[in-house]
């Protein structure tokens, strides 16, 4: 079997000042050493992307935007485009965040625009999938999640897929403190890893890393690392403090 390495990334979504960005950053530059057991990101505000790049230049800890334009450039006034992204330091971005899909009224169409423009950037990509409470209950959670990963994955080519992340962060447990059991997040997973092997063939499928993401926290990133197409996690609250982030990302021995 494949050997992915564990990744486990920080949302900051619209928290943390420059100041105690920094201070975060810093924390994490000196807690993270230079381990390559498992790979950390974190994705501020992309206003503070350029300082934090720089704070942690030479770290393994890389930095990623939250969110990009679907153009490239132009007259998309308030937009940040991925190449923007690249140009301030970013190596990453995160596309099709629920946040973006629910609040902001994204369409699987515009995920998969975003997901070219990282990509033609020269980003690697984490695209978010995940159901609602409602989708859940009306036994459509499979077909969501499928969905929004074909459409999301539409414009990539089987050679970029090793550029590629999916999370899966079912949306009724992002930041409600109702994390997906290890055995809903199992069955979410495997089959999006069957699925994604139907799209692009077992190979590419087995190297692909599934986060999972919705209240993870110190307590709980064992027991959900420990399931086997679990990958690494995308992490909102947890990953504002150091405190809490890095007994995360040592969860083999938290
Ligand atoms: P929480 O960890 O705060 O639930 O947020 C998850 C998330 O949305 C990460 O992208």
């Amino acid at each position: 079997m494949t050997e992915r390495t564990p990744f486990m990334a920080g949302n900051w979504k619209m928290n943390l000042d420059r100041k105690g960005g920094l201070a975060l950053a810093a924390e994490l530059r000196d807690r993270v050493g230079d381990r390559k057991d498992v790979e950390v990101a974190i994705f501020p505000p992309a206003v503070y992307i350029d300082e934090l790049a720089r704070a942690l230049a030479g770290s393994p800890v890389r930095v990623g935007g939250q969110d990009c334009c679907e153009e490239s450039s132009g007259a998309f006034t308030g937009e940040v485009s991925a190449a923007m992204l690249a140009d301030s330091g970013a190596e990453l971005v995160i596309v099709g965040h629920s946040e973006r899909r629910h609040v902001y009224g994204e369409t699987d169409e515009q995920v998969a625009k975003k997901v070219r423009q990282g990509l033609d950037a020269g980003l690697d990509v984490i695209l978010c999938v995940g159901e609602l409470l409602e989708e859940r209950e009306a036994g459509q959670t499979q077909a969501v999640v499928r969905r929004q990963t074909s459409e999301g994955l539409k414009l990539v080519n089987e050679g970029e897929m090793a550029r590629l992340v999916v999370a899966y962060e079912p949306v009724w447990a992002i930041g409600t403190g109702h994390t997906a059991s290890p055995a809903q997040a199992g069955e979410v997973h495997s089959d999006l890893r069957e699925f994604v092997a139907g799209l692009h063939g077992a190979h590419i499928a087995q190297s692909l890393r599934i986060q999972y993401g919705g209240s993870v926290n110190p307590a709980n990133v064992a027991e959900l690392m420990s399931v086997p197409d679990v990958d690494g996690a995308l992490v909102g609250g947890a990953s504002l403090s150091a405190e809490k982030f890095i007994p995360i990302i040592e969860f083999d021995h938290a």
